[in-house]
């Protein structure tokens, strides 16, 4: 009986705490910035010291589960989700944010089994603030029970968006016409705050109505998909189908009708799958 991942999860829980105080202390301090797919795609010595806490200590409390890490991944590791648990992570989100000493960073433990996504944990590093979601319990920020907007009307939306890594004159090109697209049809406002998991968190507290984004990773969307859909929002593809957490794309919205208001609005822009690499 009980909670068969209850145990991962207060690690989960402990190791983002953990790794948020490592975060936060770095935060102030001299940092070596390295680039990665992009000149804006960053890393820094503590993205990849965090990822080896988090799963070092992980690895040897669960020697059977598999990884999936941002820096791993950027070193040659496979990006596949298969049937095992999988526990799937982003160290720092909000790298660019970090580097600039912008508060606005992230760690994002998201776990996954038999390809369903079973709870998430991301921790907001400088406000202390703990986001939970556990497929079926409900999504927490602190101790306080998180509800999504319940907005329909799109000339009432806050939206979020990140700008992802690929800036192309033709992605660039995309990426503002959908802005454009979005100000033409009247919303009240759009937002890019550089962290795709904080924003999320905040469109699971109902702070805003919808996200949309190509060129994220499924750490950063892993984690963020338990807590919102736990808060009763919906975590779809930029088509209108079903998320596909391996896309590099995303929708998520309070109600259906924001979510297919923006799956109409946006064009699509292609950035590599995190499977292909
Ligand atoms: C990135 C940030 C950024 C978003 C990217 C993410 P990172 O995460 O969230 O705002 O535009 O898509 O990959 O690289 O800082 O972990």
């Amino acid at each position: 009986g009980g909670d068969p991942w209850k145990e991962c999860m207060e690690m989960a829980v402990q190791l983002a705490r953990r790794a948020g105080q490592i975060i936060k202390k770095a935060l102030t301090e001299e940092k070596h910035v390295s680039t990665k797919t992009s000149a804006a795609d960053l890393v820094t010595e503590t993205d990849n010291f965090v990822e080896n806490v988090i799963i070092s200590a992980l690895k040897e409390k669960f020697p059977s589960h598999r990884f999936i890490g941002e820096e791993s991944t950027a070193a040659g590791s496979k990006c596949v989700l298969t049937d095992s648990p999988t526990w799937i992570i982003d160290p720092i989100d909000g790298t660019c944010n970090f580097v600039h000493r912008f508060p606005t960073v992230a760690v994002s433990i998201g776990f996954a089994v038999n390809q369903e996504l079973e709870f998430g944990v991301i921790y907001h590093c400088t406000e202390e603030r703990l986001y939970t979601g556990r497929r079926g319990q409900g999504a927490f920020c602190n101790e306080k029970r998180l509800q999504v907007s319940k907005e329909t009307d799109k000339s009432k939306a806050l939206i979020l968006t990140e700008i992802g890594p690929k800036r192309d004159p033709e992605t660039l090109k995309l990426f503002l016409g959908n802005m454009e697209s979005l100000l033409k049809a009247k919303v009240h406002g759009i937002r890019v705050i550089g962290s795709s998991t904080l924003a999320l968190c905040h469109l699971a507290s109902g702070a805003a109505d919808a996200y949309y984004q190509f060129g994220l990773h499924c750490w950063d969307l892993a984690a963020a998909t338990v807590i919102i859909r736990e808060a009763g929002g919906i975590v779809i593809d930029t088509s209108g189908g079903p998320l596909d957490l391996m896309s590099c794309r995303v929708i998520a919205a309070g109600t259906k009708e924001m979510a297919m208001f923006l799956a109409q609005e946006i064009q699509t822009i292609h950035y590599t799958r995190d499977d292909e690499n």
